[in-house]
């Protein structure tokens, strides 16, 4: 062998060993122990950090760490008896997991994709689509029903062409009121799927006169026409890059591949959801104590080189000028198993309208929580709409009759900047003549089991399936207009 080639083995090795990440899992008596931890961001807690309840009246907080990571944690509380750091004895191999199908199920397009709530009970799909089956599935249900597959304007940092679809209420694209996205976070495996599969679901359901059918939970025929009606805009594969990268990796890779801050490891990429122009340059709007991004390129939250630098954040927001009236937008993430309404960068509050994110009187005071220094406004009518709407879409994921989810304000532990959800919301106030978008986010899946085995793929399909339904429906019965 020659020497180039040993030393870039043993230097691919090293790479590889370096960002072996273990899932851990730090005890605590109150989700407030976890702020000093939380706010370190070279740490990873997955999606968000979640503190989730234990069965013994704890708090449990989820992260993936290097072994180094853990060593110098398990020092700095090795003193401090009410938080303990352990590795999750049941974390697994990447064998165990649900496998990433090989060539296209689709064949370029002309094979059409069947979900699960048109198959019999017990049904199973045997692999996650690879990310070239993600647009020949969505290709096919265009030949198969006419839904629309078309170009966005922007090429990603590796050059691919971005896409997305919408299908149910004609031609007249102001008649699209439902928004979904999927593929953020690239190592959130089967978000992509979900979509397609309900999609396909919808429109086979709708040609067949039939209705849909999750788990314990049923539809309709009436109930997918009127879901169609609404008009569904999606966008399922935002960071193309990243899932490739993901994919023949399998190293839970977050971000997209620009290298333009960072050309090596960890260091490549920019978190596209904390790329969104809401609050993006953090250091100027937040309280020194939040961290709700990173501006460092090793990190996992790297905020990107200014708001929207991102070909992915700028294709995501091209779709609100091509269907000016959606009023409804999810991004589907994992994994917590919650659903997140706004805001996100601070407490909400329904009293001050002059206390928002638009006001730089309030700079630098945002992101502490649980005080009353700054807290966000939304209209009270607002957030009984979307406490609403998220209430009856983790009912339906729960009803599906597996596990159960919960719904919550999205700041939670841990306030973000620059996300999806909240820059959604903002743009009825920051952007003039936008329409209101309700802006959401789910996380399906357990605390940081990116890659599910096979049986929680089949149950997120038909969780997160139902969830869309009864989002979707509630959603209509709340208002498109
Ligand atoms: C954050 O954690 C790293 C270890 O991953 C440590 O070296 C660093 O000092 C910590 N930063 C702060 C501000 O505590
Ligand atoms: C796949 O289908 C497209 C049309 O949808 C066609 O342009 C392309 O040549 C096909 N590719 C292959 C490899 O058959
Ligand atoms: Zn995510």
């Amino acid at each position: 062998m020659k020497y180039a080639l040993v030393a870039s083995l043993i230097l691919q090795s090293s790479v590889a060993l370096a960002r072996t990440l273990v899932p851990v899992h730090i005890f605590a008596p109150s989700p407030d122990h976890f702020r000093p931890i939380v706010r370190n961001t070279t740490f990873d807690f997955g999606c968000r950090a979640v503190a989730h309840p234990t069965s013994d009246g704890k708090y449990k907080l989820h992260a993936l760490l290097t072994e180094d990571q853990i060593e110098y944690l398990q020092n700095e509380y090795k003193s401090v008896d009410d938080i303990s750091i352990r590795k999750d004895p049941a974390r697994r191999s990447v064998a165990a997991t649900a496998p990433i199908g090989t060539g296209d199920r689709f064949k370029n397009g002309t094979v059409t994709p069947v979900g699960l709530g048109t198959q019999p009970s017990g049904t199973k799909i045997s692999t996650i689509m690879n990310v070239n089956e993600i647009p020949s599935a969505v290709q096919a249900l265009a030949k198969a029903y006419g839904l629309v597959k078309f170009d966005l304007p922007y090429k990603t940092f590796k050059g691919a062409t971005q896409w997305a679809a919408y299908v149910g209420a004609g031609s007249d694209k102001s008649k699209y009121h439902l928004y979904f996205s999927a593929g953020v976070h690239a190592r959130e495996r089967g978000g992509p799927d979900q979509l397609i599969y309900w999609v396909a679901d919808l429109l086979a359901a709708q040609k067949a006169g039939t209705g849909l059918t999750y788990g314990k939970k049923s539809y309709t025929n009436a109930q997918v026409n009127s879901v169609l009606g609404a008009g569904i805009v999606f966008f399922p594969l935002v960071n193309p890059d990243g899932v490739a990268y993901d994919q023949s990796s399998s190293s839970l890779w977050r971000k997209n591949r620009n290298t333009k801050s960072g050309s090596s490891g960890g260091s490549v990429g920019v978190d596209i959801n904390r790329n969104f122009d809401f609050l993006w340059d953090y250091p100027k709007y937040f309280d020194d104590s939040a961290e709700p991004a990173s501006t460092d390129p090793g990190d996992e939250t790297f905020y990107g080189t200014g708001p929207a630098s991102e070909s992915e954040t700028k294709n995501h927001v091209s779709m609100y000028d091509s269907f000016p009236k959606i009023r409804w937008f999810l991004d589907i993430h994992s994994a917590a198993g919650d659903m997140l309404y706004s805001w996100g960068d601070d407490d909400d509050q329904s009293t001050n309208t002059k206390m928002n994110f638009l006001n730089s009187q309030y700079d630098g005071q945002r992101g502490a929580t649980g005080d009353s220094a700054y807290r966000e406004y939304i209209p009270s009518t607002d957030l009984t709409n979307i406490k609403t709407v998220s209430s009856a879409t983790i009912a339906a994921m729960k009803g599906v009759g597996g596990r159960s989810y919960v719904s919550k304000q999205s700041v939670g532990l841990y306030p973000t900047s620059g996300a999806s959800d909240d820059y959604a919301f903002s743009r009825y106030w920051a952007v003039p003549g936008a329409n209101k978008v309700y802006g959401f986010t789910m996380e399906f899946g357990y605390s940081t089991n990116f890659y599910p085995t096979l049986t929680e793929f089949n149950s997120n399909i038909l969780d997160t399936n139902a969830g869309f339904m009864d989002f979707a429906l509630s959603a209509i019965s709340v208002g498109l207009e």
